[in-house]
Parts: C-alpha cells; structure tokens; sequence
C-alpha cells in the first residue's frame, strides 16, 4: 500500500501536510466529528461562536478550560513524531487545522496555525495576546485592561487571521504533493485547500480510515490511521 507513496514522497520537492483532529486523536484528544465527536455531545452554535462567548463567557471558558487541561497533558504521538523526522529529509510545511500545538512539541518547524491555538489567550478588546498555560481561578479571565480575556482560536462564522491564510493558500499553490491527514474537510475555507493544491498540479494523498467528502479528488486514500501509516511510511523514505 505504501510503496506508490513512498516513490511520490522521494520525488517531490515540496511537501504541504493538512491536518485535522484526527491525527491527535490517539494522543487522546476528541474528534469533532464521528463516532465520539465532540459535536456530537456538544452544540457548537453554544460553545464556538463569539455570540456564545458574549451571550455566556463562563460557560464558553469551562468548556475551554477543560479542553486547556486535557491538551496540557497530552503528548504528540507516532504521527506527529513521524512528520517532524519527514522533515529532516524534505521540504514540509504543516498547514493544520488543531489548536493544540502537538506538531511544534513534536519538533516541527513550519507549522501554520489555521483556527489558532488554544494556549494563547487574547483580550476582547486591547491588544494583549499570550501564552497562558495556568487554570484560571476565576471564569472568565480577565486582562489587565479589566476587559474579558478569550481563547485565541478560529470560532464559527469568524475569519481566519489573513496572514496565516495568505501564507497557506500560497504554500498549497507551491507544492508538489499534498498529505491530507485527519480531517473531514467539511470545513470551510481549509477544507479547500486541496483543491488550491490540485488546480496547480499538485497530486493529492488522503491518510484517514473513512473517506471524505473530497476522497474522489485524491491520487490516493490510505484508509488508516495516522498513528498506523505515517512511522511506516517515513521509515520507508528514510531507507530508499
Ligand atoms: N488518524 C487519522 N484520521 C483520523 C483518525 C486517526 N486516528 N481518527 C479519526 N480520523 C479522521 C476522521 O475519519 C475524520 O475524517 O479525522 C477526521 C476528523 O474530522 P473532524 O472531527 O471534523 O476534525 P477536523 O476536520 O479537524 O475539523 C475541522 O472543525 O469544529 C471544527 O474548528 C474545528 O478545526 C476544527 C474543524
């Protein structure tokens, strides 16, 4: 199943990797989608939008706050691992869809954060953005300015930051070859990306045990799991 790929990885001079939730999955992070999703439990319109935020800031903070720990704790797993030693041999950037900073742990260099990162923290309304790695003790959070701090991630209905998306949309449209990782591409305007990819000759290789809505458009759909296919498939780059 691999050797096609791992010809199509030695011969690129430019690797984009997407990824999505899925490829945290087995360091124990949920998916939002699928079996145990996150949105199966949870109503998004309630917890990720700013109107939910501004509507109910602790309940929106809770659910973060929980989220915050479980991400603190988590680990990078084989996956993550394996995409940061790719780099050593190819030319990857990391376009990726997960707020939880797993590829920069795992030692990745290029990553671009398309929702943001559930760590950093910014105000509601002056300019203060950080990383803030403590519980807060008291819900919602506030800044020194004495307005409501927020996460500093990508909720429904807002923009990705313009910088971040110019940058990826000109990264896909530079690559010879597009790993999509993890992701149910359902989600807008990441989920194009591929198609940037693709419309400049770019080939397309899906790694997700279920099949996307974009899986038509793929050269290739490895049906398994990150943590399964990645460590094989850069060992096999590393060797030939
Ligand atoms: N390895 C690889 N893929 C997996 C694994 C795994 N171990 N487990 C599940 N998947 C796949 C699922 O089949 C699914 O297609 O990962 C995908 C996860 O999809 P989503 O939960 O929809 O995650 P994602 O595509 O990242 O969601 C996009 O939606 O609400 C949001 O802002 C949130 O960034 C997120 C966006």
């Amino acid at each position: 199943m691999f050797e096609p790929l791992t010809k199509q990885i030695k011969d690129s001079k430019k690797i984009v990797i997407v990824t999505g939730a899925g490829i945290s999955k087995e360091s124990g992070i949920p998916t939002f989608r699928g079996s145990n999703g996150l949105w199966r439990k949870y109503d998004p319109m309630k917890l990720a939008t700013i109107d939910a935020f501004n509507q109910n800031p602790v309940l929106v903070w809770e659910w973060y706050e929980e989220r915050r720990a479980n991400i603190l704790t988590a680990k990078p797993n084989a996956g993550h691992y394996a995409i940061s030693e790719l780099e050593k041999y190819k030319d990857v950037t990391i376009l990726t869809q997960n707020i939880d900073g797993l590829h920069q742990r795992a030692g990745s260099k290029t990553v671009l954060e398309l929702h943001g990162n559930i760590i950093r923290t910014k105000c509601t309304v002056c300019n203060f953005k950080e990383n803030l790695r403590v519980s807060f003790e008291t819900l919602p959070p506030k800044c020194n300015c004495g307005n409501i701090l927020r996460p500093d991630v990508v909720w429904f209905g807002e923009e990705l930051p313009h910088d971040v998306w110019r940058e990826a949309v000109s990264q896909a449209q530079s690559c010879d070859l597009m790993l999509i990782v993890g992701t149910s591409l359902v989600v807008s305007p990441a989920n194009s990306l591929p198609l940037y990819a693709k419309q400049n000759g770019a080939k397309l290789i899906e790694i997700n045990p279920e099949k996307t809505p974009i899986s038509s458009e793929m050269n290739l759909s490895i049906r398994a799991t990150s943590v399964e296919s990645l460590p094989r498939l850069v060992d096999l780059v590393s060797f030939c």
